[in-house]
């Protein structure tokens, strides 16, 4: 089967898309960047119901999801009690004047839930944590340069932006020193040329990116990075907005070995509703408070009771433990259904939220056309971005979903 035989939009997927065309640039914003990293035919592009772990598009074309909007589906679609929490809160008033008691509860229910932290911060999205971050670091170290590591993504900041156009919007980014992951020289050395200027260390708690390998980090830069922070008085900012609730329990900063001064939370921390957070410790509370932070919607109440209930089914249900065994079937399934098909995978990254690859494929020209008919016979593994285990993936959606990755593996040439 030749990679065209097959659209993963229906015809009112297609229409959609060119809808989009007319008036999105680029169609939307992943295209911009390329329908190829975007999986554009590859997997649905418009969604009109979700539950659980599952998806229909707006062909009515039924699948079991591993994205998880990317992120934010970690308890499951629609879960009862937080659309509960939602409506309960929403029929109180959603956007009102002054200050909601949920505002000051989820901040606590944040601290109390991950210590080490004196203060909290309510946002919408992770790309405003990382610019609040950032700019308490500048503050409170009177410095405006920062380290950030390989192709990390921080977020839309033009400062932070990954692939900036030429042009001005290149040069917003030139005080931000961009170091390979896990070279503990290079880090070192820059801290000789520079060091006196960084405000703040910028760390992802792996190196999870696009169509690579996701990597660990390593004790040397761990112990780089620790040293580096000590000696130039830098701040380190841990942006756990992607992999919050996913790698640890109680947070990415343990499993990665490192104290943060400042962590960045977003994406599952609402389970879907938009909700964001700074937690940081009390030495930085008097730049913070020096710096205009605030924007009409950060103070809408229905996705903060979406959080406080999300961390408290988080402990009920021993979210981590499942989403740890249902990724582990799953890994276990994949590497099963690879020997027998004859293909060589590399599947990498915690088990939570794993990069999928084909070796020898540099232009994941299999991984589309896996991705593909994998979307076909109705599951989706995205073609770029991880995948992400939630509570709503059961045994049985496991097993589902390995079968169909199986077959959809044995129709390809090795
Ligand atoms: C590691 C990381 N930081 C920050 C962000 C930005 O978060 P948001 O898209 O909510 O602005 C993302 C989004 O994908 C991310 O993966």
């Amino acid at each position: 089967m030749s990679l065209d035989d097959f659209c993963a939009d229906g015809p009112k997927g297609q229409g959609l898309w060119k809808r989009a065309e007319q008036v999105l640039p680029g169609g939307g914003v992943y295209l911009t960047r390329s329908a190829d990293f975007a999986g554009r035919g590859v997997v649905p592009g418009f969604i009109e119901e979700a539950d659980g772990c599952r998806l229909v598009d707006v062909d009515g074309r039924k699948y079991i999801d591993f994205l998880g909007a990317n992120g934010p589906n970690l308890l499951g679609y629609c879960h009862p009690e937080i659309e509960e929490a939602v409506r309960r809160q929403a029929a109180k008033g959603v956007s009102v004047s002054f200050f909601s008691p949920s505002m000051i509860e989820t901040v606590e229910g944040l601290l109390d839930y991950f210590s080490g932290f004196d203060w909290g911060l309510l946002s919408k999205t992770g790309s405003e944590t990382l610019t609040f971050a950032t700019r308490v670091a500048k503050q409170h170290t009177q410095r405006d340069h920062l380290v950030a590591f390989d192709s990390a993504y921080h977020g839309s900041a033009p400062e932070l932006a990954i692939l900036p156009p030429s042009g001005p919007l290149t040069r917003a980014g030139e005080n931000v020193h961009r170091i390979a992951w896990n070279d503990a020289e290079a880090l070192e050395a820059l801290g000789r040329r520079v060091g006196d200027k960084i405000a703040g260390v910028l760390l992802n708690p792996l190196d999870q990116n696009p169509r690579q390998i996701t990597q660990d980090i390593s004790d040397d830069f761990r112990n780089a990075i620790s040293a580096f922070c000590d000696r130039y008085g830098s701040l380190l900012i841990l942006d756990d907005v992607r992999h919050g609730f996913r790698l640890h329990p109680e947070g990415s900063h343990k499993y990665v070995g490192l104290e943060p001064d400042i962590l960045c939370l977003g994406k599952a921390l609402g389970n879907g509703y938009a909700l964001s957070a700074v937690l940081a410790k009390e030495e930085f509370r008097s730049a913070a408070q020096s710096i205009l932070y605030t924007s009409t919607h950060h103070f809408e109440t229905s996705p903060m009771r979406a959080a406080l209930k999300t961390l408290e089914i988080y402990q009920r249900d021993n979210v981590f433990e499942h989403i740890s065994r249902a990724g582990e079937q799953l890994r276990a399934g994949f590497v099963t259904a690879a020997e027998k098909s004859g293909h060589a995978i590399s599947y990498s990254g915690p088990v939570t939220m794993p990069t999928f690859l084909f070796q020898n494929d540099p232009k994941c020209k299999k991984l589309r056309l896996f991705s593909r008919k994998a979307a076909e016979k109705g599951a989706i593994f995205h073609p770029s971005l991880n995948w992400n285990l939630s509570l709503a993936h059961t045994t049985q959606d496991i097993d589902e979903a390995v079968k169909i990755a199986a077959a959809a593996m044995s129709e390809m040439p090795v």
